[in-house]
């Protein structure tokens, strides 16, 4: 089993710039490929936790650790290779002129070989169904196809967690099934926060609501998701998959 990939996040706060409290004292504990969900309402502070993950922001107090390396400023290579974050807005993330060089920058810079690389690239874009894509600027995608690029990019890194922040959003039916296979094969940490609740019942095993910047509730995916007065407590609908249907 691998041993890599844990996150420790001890009494974390973040406040934005404009003095916002995003996040007001954060504790959790994922442990090695442990698969986690991520919910809360908009502005619950999902985006600002999971950007603390990988040093795109970092603490105002407590501390986040990655493995043996808390994330601070001089630790950020170390912390980027063993994060590896698709963000809510993709656009910030894709950056070279086409899709093929997207996706093999990350292993390139990593010291794989050229050979090597092609071929992972070339295993990740069939998977994903983006093959035809290739040779095309990543500013001129779609949104949904933007999305299925970032999420190449961060795969083709084989990264100890995989951090990934509402990655069904603009996504239809047969790309959103597509992607929900992919991540029930990551055997690495998963940590996914979405509001689409019947993707992360498929996907994750473990569910942490998140409220004002607190946790408010963790424990198995089934039970948090199925227990109704607490997910009206945060503005979340039970999925129809966990309501027991009664057939006369
Ligand atoms: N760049 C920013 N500057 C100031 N406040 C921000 C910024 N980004 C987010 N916030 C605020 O921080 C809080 C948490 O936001 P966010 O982490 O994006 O929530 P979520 O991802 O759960 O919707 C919200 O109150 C939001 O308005
Ligand atoms: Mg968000």
């Amino acid at each position: 089993m691998n041993k890599y990939g844990s996150i420790i996040i001890k009494d974390l706060f973040y406040s934005y710039p404009d003095g916002t409290q995003a996040l007001q004292g954060i504790n959790l504990i994922i442990h090695p490929q442990e698969s986690v969900a991520l919910i809360g309402a908009n502005g619950a502070g999902k985006s600002t936790l999971l950007m603390n993950l990988n040093g795109t922001l970092l603490p105002h107090s407590g501390t986040v650790q990655i493995d043996n390396h808390v994330v601070t400023k001089k630790e950020l290579t170390e912390i980027r290779k063993k994060v590896g974050m698709v963000f809510q807005n993709t656009d910030d993330q894709l950056f070279m002129p086409s899709v093929f060089d997207d996706i093999t920058f990350g292993p390139l810079n990593l010291g794989y070989s050229p050979e090597k690389t092609k071929q992972i690239a070339f295993d990740i874009m069939t998977e994903l169904e983006i093959l035809e894509l290739q040779k095309r600027p990543p500013y001129k995608l779609s949104g949904g196809e933007k999305r299925k690029v970032a999420i190449a990019t961060i795969l083709a890194m084989s990264p100890d967690i995989l951090v990934f922040d509402e990655p069904t959003s603009n996504l239809d039916i047969k790309n959103r099934r597509n992607v929900i296979n992919i991540m029930q094969n990551i055997n690495q940490t998963l940590l996914v926060s979405s509001h689409d609740l019947e993707f992360l019942l498929e996907v994750c095993q473990r569910c942490v609501i998140i409220d004002q910047g607190k946790v408010v509730a963790d424990g198995e995916i089934r039970k948090i998701l199925g227990d109704e007065e607490l997910l009206q407590a945060y503005h979340q609908e039970k999925p129809h998959s966990l309501i027991p249907h009664h057939h006369d």
